[in-house]
């Protein structure tokens, strides 16, 4: 195949170059002396599941922290859009413009110029965290009713009246009943509706965080290592889980996780993070395949994992059985 060739089934194959729900650009965050994330630009597919990898303090935290408003970016833009293609002279027109959106179905959004509760409500994009955040003295409904408080204030008028009685609020609040319950079964958790939450095991909270996400109706939903902690058979139901949110409900899925199985599995596009910087974009194949990755995360050099065929096993374990290797002589096999 010819150079051309090859380079037009890549771009194909590559949907989220050309339909990116999100845009990260030239993203660097500095905490006094230290360049947690540097320079970094990448882009989530519409519709995909895209994980972000990296060792231990890679920065992937933080690029969350900047993406949902935690974190102010030190440099680079952040774009959600809920219309299709890149809109390049859109997102130029509102930078430019000195905007923080453009509304409508095909909506732009600044992500580093919107505090958090912006970036849930209008931008639609919702997160889970590192460490489990809910709320442990209320009961799991109670949760999953918090987090669509917004509707609810709307449909009040934020007015004592309102939330006693008249029809708009109600109907609201049955909207936010049904929807909780539809979530609560997705995510196998009916039958603890009226339970504290602190009451639920581990794996269960993970999956109430989650549920409690997905009651923002969000676009994008962001894991922060959903599966940590959890047990194999857990986290075998966390994909089917996650697979059933972006089939059923075409929510776009960016995740961080360690667990590899997990990432290689179901990630339709990954990114590589170390150091704060990128070292590896593609799919789950080119990236297993890529020297760089497999040298981040044993913490070795390109060349010293070449004279040391027997790291290839340690690799090919950690990183996926048919991971193929540069051999010592640089041949793949
Ligand atoms: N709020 C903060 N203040 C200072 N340093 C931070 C802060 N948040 C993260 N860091 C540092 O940034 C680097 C990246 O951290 P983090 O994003 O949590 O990595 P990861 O999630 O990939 O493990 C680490 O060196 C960490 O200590
Ligand atoms: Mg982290």
């Amino acid at each position: 195949m010819s150079t051309a060739a090859s380079m037009a089934t890549s771009k194909t194959a590559r949907g989220w170059q050309d339909d990116p729900v999100l845009t990260v650009e030239h993203l660097t965050m500095r905490f006094g002396g230290l360049v947690a994330v540097n320079d970094l630009s990448f882009d989530v597919g519409r519709g995909d599941i895209t994980a972000l990898i990296g060792p231990n303090g890679a920065g992937k935290t933080t690029v969350f922290n900047c993406i949902t408003g935690f974190y102010k970016p030190t440099q680079g833009r952040i774009v959600m859009r809920h219309g299709r293609g890149r809109q390049e002279q859109a997102v130029e027109e509102v930078t430019a413009g000195g905007k923080k959106w453009s509304g409508g179905s095909d909506g732009i959004y600044l992500l580093e110029r919107m505090p958090d509760h912006e970036i849930s409500l209008q931008a639609k994009l919702a997160r889970t965290f590192q460490n489990i955040r809910l709320f442990g003295g209320m009961t799991v409904l109670e949760n999953l009713m918090v987090a669509q408080h917004g509707p609810l204030m709307d449909a009040s008028k934020f007015t004592v009246g309102g939330i006693v009685g008249i029809p708009g609020f109600r109907r609201a609040e049955k909207e936010a009943v049904e929807k909780a319950v539809y979530w609560l079964e997705q995510v196998d958790l009916i039958d603890r509706a009226d339970d504290p939450a602190a009451d639920l095991p581990y794996g269960a909270q993970r999956r109430l965080e989650i549920a409690r996400a997905m009651c923002t109706n969000p676009q994008l939903l962001c894991l922060d290592e959903p599966a940590a902690g959890l047990n194999p058979r857990e986290s075998a139901e966390l994909n089917d889980l996650l697979r059933f949110i972006r089939e059923k409900h075409g929510t776009s899925l960016l995740l961080i996780e360690h667990d590899m199985g997990v990432v290689m599995e179901i990630s339709d596009h990954i990114v590589v993070l170390d150091y704060g910087v990128k070292i590896s974009d593609g799919t789950a194949e080119d990236v297993r395949n890529d020297p760089s990755v497999i040298a981040a995360y044993l913490g070795v050099e390109d060349e010293e994992l070449a004279e040391a065929p027997d790291v290839r096993a340690v690799v090919a374990e950690a990183i996926g059985d048919d991971a193929v290797l540069p051999g010592p002589d640089g041949a793949t096999r």
